[in-house]
C-alpha cells in the first residue's frame, strides 16, 4: 500500500481520436507542442511535474523573498549539505542553470568531456563552450536484453583510450550521470562511482557529478550492490555524492520541487569563486539564483524527502510495475527498467521501420493518437549523432499517477505494436540550427 494520500486533484479532459490526430497534426508530429490539455497520460518528463507534499506547501508560505541573505536559502544549502554533503551551492533556476554557471567555468575550446552518457542539456552546455563530448557506457549498457545491475556504469577503460588520443590537458572535466537517464535510466554502482573518482584524480580532471536523480540510484545501489545492502539511502546517497568534486543538481528530478538547481562544492577555492560570480551574471545573486525563496524553501523539504523511507522505495517500484504491465504485454522495453522511466524499445516493437524514419518518434505520434498518452524519444531523433537504439521514454511524474493511468499506459502501448506495419515513419519538415536540442522545436510529417 502506498505510503501517502493525495489531496488535491487535477482534472483529466477528454478528448476524442480525433481531436488528438489534429492536435498531432498542428504540433507537426512533435509532441513538445502539444498544449497539456489536451494530454491525458502526461509521461514526457519527470522533471518538475511532481507532486508536492503538504509540508512542501506549508513551507513555501514561510519563503524568504529577500534578494540577499534569505533564510529560504539557508535552508536549502543546509539540506544540500545534510543530504548531499555539499558545503557550498551556487543556487540556479534549473539543472541546465547550474551547467551553465560550471561548464562554462571549467570548459574552454577544443576541451573534451568525458561522461559515462551526455542527457541532451549537457551535451549542448560542453557543445556551447566549443568542447566535444565524449560518451563513455560500458559494454552492453546499449543492449535493451542483457541484465546487469548497473548497466549505468561509466567504462573507465572507454575514457582511457580517449585520454590516450587527445592528451590528457585536453579532458578537464569527467562527468557521471547518476541515474543515467540517456542510457534508460539505469544506476551507477558506487565501486565505478570510486574507480571514476580515481580516474580523474589520475588525469587531474575535475569530478562532477550530474545528481539530479541521485536518490533514485542510491536506492538501486541499497537493492544490487551486496557491500551496502544494510545502509540506508540517505548513506549510500552522502557516500556517493562525497567522491566528486562538484555536483550539477536539478531540483526538479529528486529534490521533488516543480523548478529549481544549483551547483554544489566540497570547497570555496577558485573553481566556487568562478561558479558564483557567473551565477550572479547568468541566475541572480547567490542566495536565490533565479529561484524565489518559495522554491527554495520547497526545496530544502524535497530534498530531505527524497531520501526518507519509504518514499524512494515506492517510487522505483512503480515504475517497475509499468515495466511488468509493458512486459505481460509483450510490449517489448530496455531491461531492466530505469529508476524514473520505464524505454520501450521502438527498433523491436516497429522493425519495419527503417532508422531514417524516426521509429521512436513515430512510436511516441502513435501513444498520442491511440490513447493521448505523451512520452519522449530518446534516440535518433533527439540525438542525430549517435547510433543508439531509438527509445521511447514513459517518464513517471514523481507521487502522481496511479495502476489504472499505468495499465491505461500500458494497453495503450499494446495497441501500438498490434498495429505494427500500419505504423508509418517519420521525416524533419523543419529543425533548429542547434541540432543538439532538435526534438524540442524541429517539426515532423509522415513519410508518404
Ligand atoms: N542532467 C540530467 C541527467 C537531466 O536529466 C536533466 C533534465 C538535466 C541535467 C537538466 O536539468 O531540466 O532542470 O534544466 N532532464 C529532464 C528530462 C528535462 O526530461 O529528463 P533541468
Amino acid at each position: 500500500m502506498r505510503s501517502h494520500t493525495a489531496t488535491m486533484v487535477d482534472r483529466i479532459e477528454d478528448t476524442s481520436r480525433a481531436d488528438r490526430e489534429a492536435a498531432l497534426a498542428d504540433a507537426g508530429h512533435n509532441v513538445f507542442e502539444l498544449a497539456s490539455d489536451d494530454v491525458a497520460v502526461d509521461l514526457l518528463t519527470d522533471s518538475g511535474t511532481g507532486t508536492m507534499s503538504n509540508d512542501q506547501w506549508a513551507a513555501m508560505l514561510q519563503g524568504d523573498e529577500a534578494y540577499a541573505g534569505s533564510a529560504s536559502f539557508d535552508d536549502l544549502a543546509a539540506a544540500a549539505e545534510d543530504v548531499m554533503g555539499f558545503q557550498h551551492i551556487i543556487p540556479a533556476h534549473q539543472g541546465r542553470g547550474a551547467e551553465n554557471v560550471l561548464y562554462g567555468a571549467v570548459l574552454s575550446a577544443g576541451d573534451t568531456v568525458l561522461n559515462n552518457a551526455h542527457f541532451d542539456t549537457t551535451r549542448a552546455h560542453v557543445a556551447a563552450n566549443d568542447a566535444t563530448p565524449v560518451d563513455c557506457p560500458v559494454d552492453g549498457a546499449r543492449d535493451p536484453d542483457t541484465d546487469a545491475p548497473f548497466k549505468g556504469n561509466f567504462s573507465v577503460e572507454r575514457a582511457r583510450r580517449v585520454v590516450d588520443d587527445v592528451g590528457a590537458d585536453a579532458v578537464p572535466v569527467v562527468v557521471l550521470t547518476i541515474t543515467n537517464n540517456s542510457m534508460a535510466g539505469q544506476p551507477v554502482s558506487i565501486e565505478n562511482t570510486r574507480e571514476v573518482a580515481a580516474f580523474a584524480d589520475d588525469i587531474d580532471a575535475t569530478f562532477v557529478i550530474d545528481a539530479c536523480r541521485f536518490a533514485e540510484n542510491a536506492h538501486f545501489v541499497q537493492q544490487r550492490e551486496p557491500a551496502y545492502e544494510h545502509d540506508s539511502v540517505a548513506a549510500i546517497a552522502r557516500e556517493q555524492l562525497s567522491y566528486a568534486d562538484a555536483c550539477v543538481m536539478s531540483g526538479k528530478k529528486d529534490g521533488l520541487v516543480n523548478v529549481g538547481g544549483f551547483v554544489g562544492l566540497h570547497d570555496d577555492g577558485r573553481l566556487h569563486e568562478q561558479c558564483r560570480q557567473r551565477g550572479i551574471l547568468y541566475e541572480g545573486f547567490s542566495t536565490y539564483g533565479g529561484m524565489s525563496g518559495r522554491d527554495m524553501a520547497a526545496f530544502a523539504v524535497g530534498l530531505r524527502e527524497a531520501v526518507e523511507p519509504p518514499y524512494v522505495a515506492e517510487r522505483v517500484a512503480q515504475v517497475q510495475r509499468l515495466a511488468d504491465a509493458l512486459t505481460d504485454r509483450d510490449v517489448p522495453i530496455y531491461q531492466p527498467a530505469g529508476g524514473h522511466a520505464v524505454y520501450i524499445d521502438a527498433n523491436a516493437a516497429l522493425p519495419h521501420l527503417p532508422r531514417e524514419q524516426f521509429p521512436g518518434q513515430a512510436f511516441v505520434c502513435e501513444l498520442y493518437r491511440e490513447g493521448g498518452v505523451r512520452a519522449v524519444e530518446l534516440g535518433r531523433f533527439a540525438f542525430p549523432d549517435t547510433d543508439r537504439r531509438d527509445l521511447v521514454r514513459l517518464a513517471l511524474p514523481r507521487r502522481t499517477y496511479g495502476p489504472d493511468h499505468l495499465d491505461h499506459v500500458a494497453d495503450t502501448a499494446a495497441a501500438v505494436c498490434e498495429r505494427g506495419t500500419d505504423v508509418t515513419g517519420l521525416e524533419i519538415v523543419s529543425e533548429p540550427e542547434l541540432t543538439e536540442l532538435r526534438h524540442f522545436s524541429a517539426a515532423l510529417q509522415p513519410v508518404a
